[in-house]
């Protein structure tokens, strides 16, 4: 009659303890007010405003608790993050992973401070950093197609837009996006020339 600890009892106390795994449809209904950004399939109109398709739901789950938490600030994006829950927040972050990617484009050369930058640079940074100045690989963690790493919540980077990777590593080499667990972010971005930045963004936004 007292026999508290069931199975059943059990399993649920061990699902309480741990994240519920999100609802992507549930996830969709949520949305109405994160299209106007992002766009209806996680994939946003305005460049400066990040696509989301096919991102890690670790990776959108920090995100989104982090704005919340104030560890990431952003006058459009914060105050989204505010009145959601732990469980819209489980449901949002399994709608976006569950969608396509975009599949971008990279310019074959771009200018930056009157310096004309290949893609093969971009990609070469990408690949092995610069063993100059001690710049890590961007591959050894968001992997050599830039689809991340779930698991460690290395985002997805590939097809994201060149104005969005360039404003995010700007802001994590002027440390005021700092929500970068162990500084890993504002390490490397440190590191980075704003020629480095655009070359390696544009071989993001073409890299799938
Ligand atoms: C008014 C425009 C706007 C709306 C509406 C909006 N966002 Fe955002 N969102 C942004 C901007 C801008 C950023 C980038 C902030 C930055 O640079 O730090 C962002 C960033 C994010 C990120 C982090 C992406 C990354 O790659 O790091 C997530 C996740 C996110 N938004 C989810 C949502 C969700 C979910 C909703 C709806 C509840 C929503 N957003 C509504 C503008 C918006
Ligand atoms: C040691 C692992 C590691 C390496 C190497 C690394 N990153 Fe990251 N990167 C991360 C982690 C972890 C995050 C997520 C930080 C957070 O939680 O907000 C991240 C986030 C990012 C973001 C933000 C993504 C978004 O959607 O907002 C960009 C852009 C990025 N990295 C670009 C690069 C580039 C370019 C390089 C190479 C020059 C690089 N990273 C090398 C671990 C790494």
């Amino acid at each position: 009659m007292f026999k508290i600890f069931t199975p059943a009892c059990l399993a649920l106390i061990l699902i309480t303890n741990s994240y519920a795994a999100g609802d992507p449809a549930a996830g969709k209904d949520k949305t109405a007010v994160c299209v106007a950004c992002h766009g209806n399939e996680g994939v946003s109109i305005t460049p400066i405003w990040p696509n989301l398709a096919g991102q890690h739901a670790e990776y959108v789950r920090k995100q989104l608790h982090d704005f919340k938490d104030e560890k990431r600030k952003n006058p459009q994006m914060s105050p989204m993050a505010t009145p959601l829950t732990d469980a819209d927040i489980e449901d949002l972050s399994a709608y976006y992973a569950s969608l396509n990617a975009a599949a971008g484009e990279a310019a074959p050369t771009l200018m930056v401070e009157n310096k004309t930058i290949s893609l093969a640079e971009g990609e070469a940074l990408y690949r092995a950093g610069n063993p100059k100045t001690g710049l890590a690989a961007c591959s050894a963690c968001h992997g050599p197609n830039g689809t991340g790493n779930a698991a460690a919540k290395y985002p997805a980077l590939s097809g994201q837009h060149v104005e969005y990777t360039v404003a995010t590593l700007k802001a994590f080499k002027a440390e005021e996006r700092a929500n970068d667990d162990k500084n890993v972010m504002r390490t490397i971005a440190g590191k980075m020339t704003n020629q480095e930045i655009e070359a390696v963004a544009n071989y993001i936004q073409g890299l799938h």
